[in-house]
């Protein structure tokens, strides 16, 4: 079995520094006279300037920055928070289209065996970076369609509800497109949703879910939970579910386990393989960086690959590639998640993709996810002090419970607040009613963006 590993050798040596944290802001403590911002081990958040350059420097990830072409206000970079939403352009994304266009020029119909990457094939030039970025094996990732479609095509594979089992755990506030596709699907079997659907929500007062109550919702319906649906990590808090965990529950009481990922591949590291995932799905615009619309992608456990008697619905591209082109009657499908592949591959929708991959081909997930830490770390410490704006921050304080967003609730002010770093050259996003939500990219947002953004607020009126 190909087992990918998420180590892959950092770009340059680790720099020796005393900033080589990891800091846990939630032990922070705040000094404004000497705007030192101090752990528990006497290791230092300062809120100058000149920290975050010398984080900077010591970051063995920086040089990442220069692959991406990074929108410009007055002149200058934006500080681009937006990542969660739509990721840079790398650089080399317009020669991966110049490749397909001139092969096309060139060979025609001949591209599909005689192009740099001929067509055929082309879905199979991503998955073992894929394989990397998820935790997966070669028979388990398939870059395909985009991520609704995927959500649909996956759960007619393994929702398959009957009068017993019927019903689907997922976390209330999810993105509207899978609650609407959780909706329909139901429908589609002939099930009512109030009923079949139990979302679980965050306590009274609180804006996080409990892991318990995921727990104890599970247990309360084991004899009728056919599937857990949850979103890795969900769009509006930033809060990261414990996979792992959820899984080992899930199946526990005989119902399966998938997840939308759209906010957690290649921000969060991932092991789908080894924590026994059924099935889940991604999009590639917003950490995989690979542009408006891009290819979305699948993870199906190998268990259900193999297995003859999983449904998944046909089409050429699915089907053993022996016998693709006789033309025959009698769908055979791939024993990997290819055989979910209905057409063949967009390729002028997914040169964009491969360009991206090959920059996480040079990092591992667990160098961003260290950077990740640190970097967010240290907006959250940071935006703390801002005192005169209120807002509250509802992702999880702890590192592991969170990715690289942070979503700032705001009591009054929001907008203008939003528009007032606008205006100063920062991107991030704003979410209906009352969020701005802000995600300090690792593999190209710096110490200095955070820096930057936190004096844009700190001197806001
Ligand atoms: C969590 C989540 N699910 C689903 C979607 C919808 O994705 P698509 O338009 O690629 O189907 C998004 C889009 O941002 C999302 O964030």
């Amino acid at each position: 079995m190909h087992y990918a590993s998420t180590c892959i050798t950092p770009l340059r040596p680790r720099k020796k520094s005393s900033f080589i944290l990891p800091l846990h802001p939630a032990f922070c403590i705040f000094r404004p006279s000497k705007n030192i911002i101090m752990n528990n081990d006497e290791k230092l958040y300062k809120a100058t300037m000149n920290f975050a350059r010398e984080m900077d420097d010591a970051d063995i990830l920086s040089d990442f920055r220069n692959k991406f072409l990074i929108p410009q206000h007055e002149g200058k970079d934006v500080i681009y928070f937006c990542g969660n939403s739509l990721g840079l352009q790398p650089k080399h994304a317009i020669d991966y289209y110049k490749q397909e266009l001139s092969d096309w020029a060139t060979y025609g119909v001949e591209g599909h065996f005689q192009a740099k990457r001929p067509w055929f094939s082309y879905h199979k030039f991503f998955t073992e970076s894929l394989t990397k970025i998820v935790g997966a094996t070669e028979k388990e990732v398939v870059a395909m369609n985009t991520l609704t479609v995927n959500l649909h095509l996956l759960m007619l594979s393994f929702y398959k509800p009957d009068k017993k089992r019927y019903k689907i755990i997922m976390e209330a506030g999810a993105f509207p497109s899978d609650m609407y596709a959780m909706e329909t699907q139901v429908r589609f079997h002939g099930f009512d949703p109030d009923d079949a659907i139990i979302e679980i929500a965050p306590r009274k007062g609180e804006h996080t879910i409990h892991h318990s109550d995921i727990e104890a919702a599970i247990k309360k319906n084991k004899n009728s939970l056919a599937l857990v649906l949850f979103g890795g990590v969900n769009y509006y808090t930033g809060q990261y579910f414990d996979l792992k965990h959820i899984v080992e529950m899930a199946h526990s009481v005989g119902s399966l386990a998938g997840f939308d990922l759209a906010h957690a591949v290649g921000n969060k590291v991932l092991h789908l393989h080894d924590w026994k995932v059924d099935f889940a799905c991604w999009c590639s615009y917003k950490y995989l960086n690979s542009g408006p619309g891009a290819v979305g992608g699948i993870f199906v456990h190998e268990k259900h690959t193999r297995n003859p008697d999983t449904f998944r619905l046909g089409g050429w591209w699915g089907h053993d590639e022996k016998t693709r082109f006789k033309m025959k009657k009698g769908f055979k499908p791939t024993k990997t998640a290819e055989s979910w592949q209905m057409s063949n591959a967009q390729v002028l929708n997914m040169a964009a993709h491969r360009a991206s991959l090959d920059i996480f081909d040079e990092v591992s997930m667990t160098d961003l996810a260290q950077k990740s830490y640190d970097l967010t770390g240290y907006a959250e410490t940071l935006l703390k002090q801002i005192t005169h704006l209120k807002f509250e921050i509802i992702t999880p304080p702890n590192p592991v419970d969170r990715g690289c967003q942070l979503s700032l609730l705001f009591k009054s002010k929001g907008r203008e607040v939003f528009d007032h770093l606008q205006k100063n050259g920062v991107i991030a996003d704003w979410r209906e009613p009352n969020v701005i939500r802000i995600a300090p990219v690792p593999l190209y947002n710096s110490f200095q963006d955070v820096y930057t953004m936190y004096e844009i607020l700190k001197n806001m009126k």
